[in-house]
C-alpha cells in the first residue's frame, strides 16, 4: 500500500526567530509560512492527503479552507509532536510512506520529493541533505580544533520512512537526548537511512534574519494586467453616477446595481488580472440583493481577492466613452474616489476620457461605455 501522506510539523514556539508570533503563522512572500508549506507538498502528485501538527486555531486561521486530514495537537518537543502525528495518521487507518516536514522550512522543491521516494523503493527512510561549505571547528572561549567537513552534512526535511518502520523507531526512542529529527530515531532502531540531494531552498527559517533572507530569495513579484470593458444605457429618470461619483445630468444609467460603467469595467480588469472570473459571477445581474447598490461594493470586494491572494494593486487605467457629460471637471473626484476604495494613492489611478466622433450609440448618446486596465503583482507562487 504506497498511499503517501504528508506530515507537517507545526507545533513549536519558534523562540529563536523572536517577534511573539510563533515563524510559522507568520507571512512570508504573501502567505503564512505553513501555509507555504502545505501548498508545496499537497502540489506534489505523489501525495495523497496532508496532516498537520499543533494548535487547532492559528493552525486553521493561517491554512484558510485548504484540505487536512487532521490536525493533531502538538507536543512539548519535536519527537513528541512527530509521534502525536504518527498516532493520528494511525488512527486514519496507517499509511505505505510518510514524508515528515517542518512547517519552517516553506519551500519544498517538487524534485526533492521525487528523489525521496524514488530512495524509499529500496531503503526504508530517506533524507535530504546538503555539503558543509563553511570550515567547521570546536570551540570553547577560543577556537579549537578543525572538523574535517568532508564528512559532515546538513540533513534537511522533508524525511520519508515507511510508516510502520518509522512508527516503530518512535515507540522503540528511549534515549535520554532530544533528537532534532526523525531520522536519528530510525538509525538507532536499525534502519538504513539513504540520503538524497537536498536544496539550499529547503533551509529552515529559524533566526530573525532567516525570514529577511527567505523573502529576498522566494519574495519575488511577477505582475499581470487585467481588462474591463462595459456598456449601459443612458434612460430618463435615472441618477448618473460615474466613477463613482454622482454626475448631474439629464440622464443617467440603466442596469445592474447603480450601473456606474466605469467602475463595473475597473472591476472587471482587478478581476481579470487575478483570473477570477467576471463581476457577473460574483454579483449576478438577476440576484436581487444588487438592485441598486453603490458599484463601490464590487470594486472593494475585488480589491479584498486581490489581497488575499497576497497580491497589490499597481496602477489602475480607465477610459470612460461618451459624448455627454463632460469628464474633465470630475475626473479628479473620480481619481479621489477610486484611490478611496483601491486604497492607493491618486497617482496611481488614471482616469481618461474620450467621445467616439459622434459615431455609434455612444455618439448618439444612447448609452455610455467604460474600459480599464488593471496591473496587480503578485508572489510568483500564486497558483
Ligand atoms: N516543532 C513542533 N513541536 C515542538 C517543537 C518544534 O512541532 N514541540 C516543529 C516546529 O514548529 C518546526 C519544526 O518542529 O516546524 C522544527 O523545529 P524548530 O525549528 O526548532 O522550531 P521551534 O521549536 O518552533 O523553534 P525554536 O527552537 O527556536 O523555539
Ligand atoms: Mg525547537
Amino acid at each position: 500500500m504506497n498511499r503517501v501522506i504528508a506530515l507537517i510539523v507545526a507545533a513549536g514556539k519558534g523562540e529563536r526567530a523572536g517577534s511573539g508570533v510563533p515563524k510559522q503563522f507568520r507571512k512570508l512572500a504573501g502567505k503564512t509560512v505553513v501555509a507555504h508549506a502545505y501548498d508545496r507538498l499537497a502540489a506534489h502528485p505523489a501525495i495523497d492527503g496532508v496532516l498537520v501538527v499543533g494548535d487547532e486555531e492559528p493552525l486553521r486561521a493561517a491554512l484558510g479552507d485548504r484540505p487536512l486530514l487532521g490536525i493533531a495537537p502538538g507536543g512539548a518537543t519535536r519527537r513528541l509532536s512527530v509521534g502525536a502525528g504518527l498516532d493520528a495518521i494511525e488512527a486514519l487507518g496507517g499509511t505505505g510512506i510518510v514524508l515528515i516536514h517542518d512547517a519552517a522550512r516553506p519551500f519544498v522543491p517538487p524534485a526533492v520529493i521525487d528523489r525521496l521516494l524514488a530512495a524509499l523503493e529500496t531503503s526504508p527512510g530517506a533524507v535530504p541533505a546538503l555539503p558543509v561549505a563553511d570550515t567547521l571547528a570546536q570551540h570553547g572561549a577560543l577556537l579549537g580544533d578543525v572538523v574535517d567537513r568532508d564528512a559532515l552534512v546538513r540533513v534537511q526535511t522533508p524525511q520519508a520512512f515507511r510508516f510502520d518502520d518509522i512508527m516503530t523507531s518512535h515507540r522503540a526512542w528511549t534515549a535520554d537526548r532530544e533528537p532534532t529529527d526523525d531520522a536519528q530515531m530510525a538509525r538507532a532502531a536499525g534502519y538504513e537511512v539513504t540520503l538524497v540531494a537536498g536544496d539550499p531552498m529547503l533551509e529552515k527559517i529559524t533566526r530573525p534574519e532567516d525570514f529577511a533572507m527567505a523573502e529576498a530569495r522566494y519574495g519575488q513579484r511577477s505582475f499581470r494586467t487585467g481588462t474591463g470593458f462595459d456598456v449601459h444605457r443612458l434612460v430618463e429618470g435615472e441618477k448618473l453616477w460615474l466613477g463613482g461619483v454622482p454626475i448631474p445630468h439629464a440622464k443617467g444609467l440603466a442596469g445592474h446595481s447603480d450601473a456606474d460603467v466605469a467602475l463595473h469595467a475597473l472591476t472587471d480588469a482587478i478581476l481579470g488580472a487575478i483570473a477570477e472570473g467576471d463581476i457577473g459571477t460574483h454579483f449576478p445581474p438577476g440576484d436581487p440583493q444588487w438592485r441598486g447598490v453603490p458599484s463601490s461594493r464590487f470594486v472593494e470586494h475585488a480589491a479584498a481577492l486581490v489581497e488575499q491572494h497576497g497580491g497589490r494593486i499597481e496602477h489602475v487605467d480607465l477610459t470612460i466613452i461618451c459624448e455627454a457629460p463632460k469628464i474633465g471637471p470630475y475626473r479628479d473626484a473620480m481619481r479621489a474616489r477610486i484611490a478611496e476604495l483601491l486604497r492607493l494613492a491618486p497617482g496611481r489611478i488614471s482616469v481618461k476620457a474620450t467621445t467616439t466622433e459622434r459615431l455609434g450609440f455612444t455618439g448618439r448618446g444612447e448609452g455610455i461605455a467604460a474600459q480599464a486596465a488593471a496591473t496587480i503583482s503578485l508572489y510568483e507562487d500564486f497558483r
